[in-house]
């Protein structure tokens, strides 16, 4: 039996890792990695592998950055072949990224099962091209592996089979629990006590540059109250460049490692950020959480968790934190399942059905 994983972008290795590593004691099973190089940057690739130790890639496409259309094209051309020489029974894809959707499409179209980890997440929000990924790799999937009721309950609605849902919890959380114990220990070095951690890419509020230019006013006002330490995403970096805006009063970072913004998140006063992953992150730390955007597409982090969207260009950020600063934030619970087993769990669904299949 043999399992193709793709990932090609950030936010899929801390997913990939745990599912990796978890089959990897399953001797029945052979596994190989694909990566797209979606994302190229060292400190946006490498680092991660290496924290959370995952094995060199069998094949790197790299693709690197283009269009939509054009990087979507070119992860699928270059992916054909690889299906068509490696012959897996399986392709596991996760979350939403272009890598996904890229790799599912292939592999659908080839008559090679999918496996989704992550699905069943919706914003309802067709603008986001997170969305769109989501909706198609979900119904291109015969394995969808969920993180929160919230998945199955939106991939019945879509008329998904029953028996092709697994709620399993949340993969991205078997990572954090893993090296949590690594990230308390790591040092913090040269930053304010008390800080808010900031993070910034969606393309609905990096690539409008009156939008972008309101946030940073913002976060320059939460700065006159608390330090602001903000790692800057390579696509954001460019932008705050390209419109030449004001960031004297943040304290800005490279992109970090894993384990090192594991540290800040764990020690923030609060989270700001527009981040799908860090919305869960912070939920599962405690930490409060307040996300610049209108919707999200995981709403259990604001039923049970610490999250409050406060929406990118309204007043409520400024509200919101002073509730956080009289030491009344939003108390939040971990949601079922999100417990460091989720890995686990799918490899005992995959070594079950798989073998079953044939
Ligand atoms: C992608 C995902 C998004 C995810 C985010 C995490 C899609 C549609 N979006 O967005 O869901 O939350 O990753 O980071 O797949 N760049 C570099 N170095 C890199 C990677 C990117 O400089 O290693 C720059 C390039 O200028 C590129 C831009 O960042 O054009 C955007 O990268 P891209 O992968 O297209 O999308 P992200 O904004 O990173």
């Amino acid at each position: 039996m043999h399992i193709l994983h793709v990932v090609g972008a950030r936010p899929n290795f801390m997913k990939a890792a745990p599912v990796l590593h978890a089959l990897e004691k399953r001797k029945t099973l052979e596994q190989s990695l694909v990566h797209t190089g979606q994302h190229y940057d060292a400190n946006m690739s490498d680092v991660f592998f290496s924290e959370l130790e995952i094995p060199a890639p069998d094949v790197n496409l790299n693709v690197g950055s283009g269009s939509h259309a054009r990087q979507t094209a070119e992860i699928m051309t270059l992916f054909e072949p690889i299906v068509l020489e490696r012959k897996p029974d399986i392709v596991l894809v996760y979350g939403d990224v272009n890598s996904t959707l890229a790799a599912a499409l292939v592999a659908a179209k080839l008559g090679v099962r999918v496996g989704h980890v992550e699905a069943g997440l919706r914003s309802f929000d067709w603008s986001m091209p997170e969305e769109i990924n989501r909706v198609v790799t979900d119904r291109l999937s015969d394995f969808l592996f969920t993180p929160s009721e919230d998945g199955d309950t939106n991939l019945k609605r879509e008329g998904v089979p029953i028996e092709k849902i697994h709620r399993v919890g949340n993969v991205m959380i078997d990572s954090l629990v893993r090296l949590l114990p690594a990230a308390t220990r790591y040092p913090m070095n040269g930053l304010p006590d008390r800080y808010a951690l900031v993070t910034l890419h969606r393309p609905s509020n990096v690539d409008n540059c009156k939008t972008l230019a309101k946030i940073l006013g913002s976060l320059g006002e939460v700065s006159k109250e608390l330090a602001v330490v903000f790692p800057v995403h390579p696509r954001t970096r460019q932008r705050i460049l390209e419109a030449g805006l004001k960031v004297d009063a943040l304290y800005l970072l490279d992109p970090l490692p894993y384990i090192e913004f594991l540290a800040l998140q764990r020690r923030a006063v609060v989270v700001i950020t527009d981040s799908g992953g860090i919305q869960e992150e912070t939920t599962y730390l405690g930490v409060p959480c307040l996300t610049l955007r209108n919707n999200t597409e995981r709403p259990v982090t604001v039923s049970l968790g610490t999250n409050v969207l406060v929406g990118p260009e309204s007043e409520d950020l400024e509200c919101e934190l002073s509730r956080i600063m009289a030491g009344s934030a939003k108390k939040g619970t971990i949601p079922p399942l999100w417990d460091g087993h989720a890995g686990e769990r799918i490899a005992d669904i995959l070594e079950s059905r798989l073998q079953y299949a044939v």
